[in-house]
C-alpha cells in the first residue's frame, strides 16, 4: 500500500447504508483505504468512541447575497464558510443571484470575485434567476448549466424576485431541455401581498404578523401550482423549504401521481414556531425569527419530523440568510421598525444545522445514523452532482469528513457559532453530540471548536447535472 498521509483511527464510520468500525487512510485529500487496521501515518486522528462521517453538505445557504436598498448580509464567504466548518460541514452550495436588469453570467462572475481565496469549505452555486429575459433563457441558462451549475432557483413571491406564471414556465422549459434542477420558493406573491395590505391597515405591524401575512395555505397554494407547472412542462423539481404539514401533503399527492417532486427541510421548521416571532411582549426582538415561510406548530414541527422519518424530504438544508439584529442595515433598520413587510427575511443556521438534527433526531430515536448522513450529506450530493467525489465515505471520494462526539452536550450560543450575525435564533437550545473536527479533502479546519482552517482552501465545485434527481 502507498504511504498514507492521515490515517483516523478507530472510530465507527458512518455512511447513508452502513455504520462499521474500521479505520479511515487519506491520501492527497482522498480517501484511498477503508480497514480494519492501517498501518501507521505521518498523521493520526484517534477517533475512538466518535462517529466518523462525510462532513456535512448544506445545499441551500445565501452568502454576500444583496438584500436591497439598505440591508447588508451579515455573512460573506469567509464567516460563512468558517460557520459552516465549525458545524461539521465541508461543502456549501450558495445562491448567485440575478438581480433584476443584470446579467445572470455577470452576477455569477461577480460571486466568484466575492468567494475565490475567501472560503474555508468548498463551495458550488445555485443560480437564482428574477429576470428570464430571451437571452438568459436561449443563452444564459444553457451556457451556465453546461459550466457547472445545473441548478436554479425561482421564487414565487418577494417583490424582486417573483416571476409571473408564464415566466416559471419559462423557466421550467430551459431546466427541461438542458438538465437542470429546477429549486421552488413556494408562497404565492398575491396572498402574501392581500394579507399584508390588510394586516398593515389594522395597525398589526410587529413581527409576528410576518406569519398571520403568509399561513401554511399560501405554502399549500403555491406547491400545488409549482407542481402542476413542473407536470405541464415535465421536469423533476425541489420544493425548498417546506414547513409543514400542507405543502407536504401536495408533494405526497403529486408522488402518488408518478411526478418526480423532491422536498427539502430545514431546523427552524423543527424546533421553531410561529410564537417565536412574538418576542417579548410583541418587540422587535421577534424579528430574529423572521424567515419564509415562517416556523409553524408544534403539530407542523411533528409532520416534518415524520417526513423526515419516511422519506418526504431527500435534503435538511440550513437556508442560512443571515442578518444584524441589531445594526440599521439588518433586522431592525428605520423601515424595518415600521412594518414586518420590511424586515429582511432570513435567519442564520449554518453552524446550528447539524447538531440539531443530530440531537433532536438521533439522540432522541427519532432518525437512524444512516437517515441522519443522507439527509445531511449523501443526498444534497446526489441531488446536485457533487456525487461520488462529495457525500459518502467511500474509496475515491474527497475525504471531507466530521468526526462527532455522540455523547457531547452543547448549549448553543452565538459565540460558538462563528457567524456574521451578532445573534443565533436557536440561542440556549441544548444538544446531545457534537462534531468535535472537521476535515475538508484531509486538512483540519475545525479543531474542537479551535479554528485552524487556510481561508481560501476551499474550492469551487463544477458541477454534473444529477442523474439521480431527474430520473
Ligand atoms: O426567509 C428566507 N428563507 N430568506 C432567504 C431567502 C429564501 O427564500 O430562501
Ligand atoms: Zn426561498
Ligand atoms: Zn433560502
Amino acid at each position: 500500500m502507498t504511504m498514507l498521509d492521515l490515517v483516523i483511527r478507530g472510530g465507527i464510520v458512518v455512511t447513508a447504508s452502513d455504520v462499521s468500525r474500521c479505520d479511515v487512510g487519506v491520501k492527497d485529500g482522498r480517501i484511498v483505504a477503508l480497514a480494519e487496521a492501517l498501518p501507521s501515518a505521518p498523521h493520526e486522528i484517534d477517533a475512538t468512541g466518535r462517529l466518523v462521517m462525510p462532513g456535512g453538505i448544506d445545499s441551500h445557504v445565501h452568502l454576500a447575497q444583496p438584500g436591497g436598498p439598505g440591508i447588508v448580509m451579515a455573512d460573506g464567504f469567509e464567516t460563512g464558510t468558517r460557520s459552516a466548518a465549525v458545524g461539521g460541514n465541508t461543502t456549501v452550495l450558495s445562491f448567485a443571484l440575478q438581480e433584476r436588469g443584470a446579467s445572470l453570467r455577470e452576477s455569477v462572475e461577480a460571486y466568484h470575485l466575492k468567494a475565490k481565496g475567501q472560503s474555508f469549505v468548498d463551495y458550488g452555486f445555485h443560480l437564482i434567476v428574477t429576470d428570464p429575459t430571451p437571452a438568459v433563457l436561449g443563452q444564459e441558462l444553457p451556457a451556465l448549466v453546461s459550466a457547472g451549475y445545473p441548478s436554479f432557483k425561482v421564487f414565487m413571491t418577494y417583490d424582486d424576485m417573483v416571476l409571473t406564471d408564464r415566466q416559471l414556465l419559462e423557466v421550467f422549459a430551459v431546466a427541461r431541455e438542458q438538465g437542470a434542477l429546477v429549486m421552488v420558493h413556494a408562497e404565492g406573491y398575491d396572498q402574501i401581498k392581500f394579507m399584508t395590505d390588510r394586516l398593515e391597515r389594522q395597525g398589526k405591524t410587529q413581527p409576528y404578523f410576518h406569519s398571520v401575512s403568509r399561513p401554511e395555505l399560501v405554502e399549500r397554494e403555491a406547491t400545488h401550482r409549482a407542481i402542476s407547472h413542473a407536470e405541464l412542462i415535465g421536469i423533476p423539481i425541489m420544493i425548498v423549504h417546506v414547513s409543514g404539514r400542507e405543502a407536504m401533503e401536495q408533494i405526497q399527492w403529486a408522488r402518488g401521481r408518478g411526478l418526480k417532486v423532491h422536498a427539502e427541510t430545514c431546523p427552524q421548521y423543527l424546533v421553531l414556531t410561529a410564537d417565536d416571532l412574538k418576542g417579548l411582549n410583541m418587540d422587535m426582538s421577534g424579528a430574529k425569527y423572521v424567515c419564509s415561510p415562517p416556523p409553524r406548530d408544534r403539530a407542523s414541527q411533528e409532520a416534518i419530523w415524520r417526513g423526515l422519518q419516511s422519506g418526504v424530504f431527500q435534503t435538511f438544508s440550513s437556508d442560512h440568510c443571515p442578518f444584524r439584529f441589531d445594526d440599521e442595515a439588518g433586522k431592525t433598520g428605520p423601515k424595518a421598525r415600521t412594518s414586518f413587510r420590511w424586515v429582511p427575511n432570513g435567519i442564520p443556521g449554518i453552524a446550528a444545522r447539524l447538531p440539531i438534527l443530530f440531537s433532536e433526531g438521533v439522540s432522541k430515536g427519532r432518525i437512524s445514523l444512516q437517515v441522519f448522513v443522507a439527509l445531511s450529506a449523501t443526498n444534497h450530493a446526489k441531488m446536485y452532482g457533487l456525487y461520488p467525489r462529495k457525500g459518502s465515505i467511500m474509496i475515491g471520494a474527497d475525504a471531507d469528513i466530521a468526526i462527532w462526539d455522540p455523547d457531547r452536550k452543547v448549549t448553543l450560543t452565538q459565540e460558538l457559532m462563528k457567524h456574521g450575525s451578532d445573534y443565533t435564533p436557536y440561542e440556549g437550545i441544548e444538544v446531545t453530540g457534537w462534531p468535535v473536527k472537521t476535515l475538508v479533502r484531509g486538512v483540519l479546519v475545525n479543531d474542537d471548536g479551535d479554528f485552524v482552517g487556510q481561508i481560501g482552501h476551499g474550492q469551487f465545485l463544477p458541477r454534473e447535472t444529477s442523474r439521480e434527481a431527474l430520473r
